[in-house]
C-alpha cells in the first residue's frame, strides 16, 4: 500500500474527533466525510485542505502576520528559547488530560511541544486567524488538528475541552469559558516585565515601549475564573549569533532593528503562567 497523503490522515483524525467541531455558522453539530468536506445539518460545508488544516472563517480576514514571522518563531521555538515554560506547562496539564485547545496557536511549535510531554492519546487543536501560521503549522506537525478561525467566535462544540492554552496572544473569556469542560483549566501565558529585555533595550533604546507591565490582564484573570495561580519564570538562555535576524523577524511589531547593530549574548525569558478554572 502507497504512503497516505498529509490530507488523508488529517481527514481520518478530524473524523475520530468530529465531536469537537460545532458548525461556526449555526452552531449545530458537525461531521467529516471522507472525501474531506466537514458539513453541519444546514449543509454549510468547509474542505480540508492539501496541506492537512480546515480554514473556518466564513469571511478573508487580514493578519499582520506573515509567512517568513511564523518560519522565524519556529526557528527560535526550535533553538529551546521556551522550553523551560514547556516544561512548567506540561506539568501543570498532568497526565489525564483528553483534549487541549491552543489559541492563537501561530505555526504551532508550543502545542506541538508540550503535547509531546503528555499522554500518546491526548488530542491537540490549535487555532488561529492567520492562515499561514496554520499552513506552517500543518507543514510541520501531524496528528494535530490545525484550524483557521477566530478564537473569539470559535468552530468547536462548548464543553470540549479539558485545558486550553492561550500563549502570547489575545484571549476571550466568554469564549473560553464556553469551551472549556466543567473543571476545565484555562493556562494564559504573559510576558513579564523582563521579557527579551537584552533585545527590547537596544531597539527601543530611550523610548516606552520597553516598560511592559501586565498587571490589568492579571487583574482581569481573576475576575473571570475560580481557584487561580499565577507562577512566575525567569531564565536566560544563551544566544547564537545566527538566532538574532530570526528574533527581529518574529514580532509583527517590525522591530524596525538593523541585525547588525544588535549585540547579544544571552537573553531572558520572562514570563507568568496564569491557570485558573471554570
Ligand atoms: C504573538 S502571536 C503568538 C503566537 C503563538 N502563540 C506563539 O507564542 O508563538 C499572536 C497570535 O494570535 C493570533 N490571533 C490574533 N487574534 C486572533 C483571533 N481573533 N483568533 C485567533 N487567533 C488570533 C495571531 O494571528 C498570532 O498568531
Ligand atoms: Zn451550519
Amino acid at each position: 500500500m502507497g504512503k497516505r497523503s498529509k490530507r488523508q490522515n488529517s481527514i481520518e483524525f478530524m473524523k475520530e474527533n468530529r465531536r469537537l467541531f460545532s458548525c461556526p455558522i449555526c452552531n449545530n453539530e458537525m461531521d467529516v466525510h471522507d472525501d474531506g468536506e466537514v458539513f453541519c445539518s444546514n449543509r454549510h460545508n468547509f474542505t480540508i485542505a492539501k496541506q492537512g488544516y480546515v480554514n473556518f472563517l466564513t469571511k478573508p480576514v487580514r493578519s499582520m502576520y506573515t509567512k517568513n514571522l511564523f518560519e522565524s518563531r519556529k526557528v527560535v521555538i526550535d533553538s529551546g528559547l521556551f522550553n523551560e515554560m514547556h516544561k512548567q506547562v506540561a506539568t501543570i496539564i498532568g497526565n489525564s488530560v483528553k483534549t487541549i485547545l491552543d489559541t492563537g496557536c501561530g505555526e504551532g511549535s508550543h502545542l506541538a511541544r508540550i503535547c509531546e510531554q503528555l499522554n500518546d492519546e491526548v488530542v491537540g487543536v490549535g487555532v488561529d486567524i492567520a492562515k499561514e501560521g496554520i499552513i506552517t503549522a500543518a507543514k510541520y506537525y501531524d496528528r494535530k488538528i490545525w484550524c483557521v478561525g477566530d478564537l473569539a467566535d470559535s468552530p468547536f462544540r462548548e464543553q470540549s475541552f479539558d485545558v486550553i492554552l492561550n500563549i502570547l496572544s489575545p484571549a476571550n473569556y466568554g469564549e473560553f469559558k464556553r469551551l472549556l469542560k466543567q473543571g476545565g483549566k484555562l493556562i494564559k501565558v504573559v510576558p513579564q516585565s523582563e521579557y527579551l529585555m537584552e533585545l527590547r533595550k537596544q531597539v527601543f533604546a530611550n523610548s516606552k515601549k520597553e516598560l511592559y507591565s501586565n498587571e490589568q490582564t492579571v487583574v482581569r484573570f481573576h475576575e473571570q475564573f475560580m481557584n487561580v495561580s499565577q507562577q512566575r519564570i525567569t531564565y536566560k538562555v544563551p544566544i547564537e549569533k545566527e538566532l538574532i535576524p530570526k528574533l527581529i523577524e518574529m514580532t509583527p511589531l517590525g522591530w524596525h532593528a538593523e541585525t547588525h547593530d544588535i549585540s547579544l549574548e544571552e537573553l531572558t525569558i520572562d514570563l507568568d503562567i496564569l491557570v485558573g478554572e471554570v
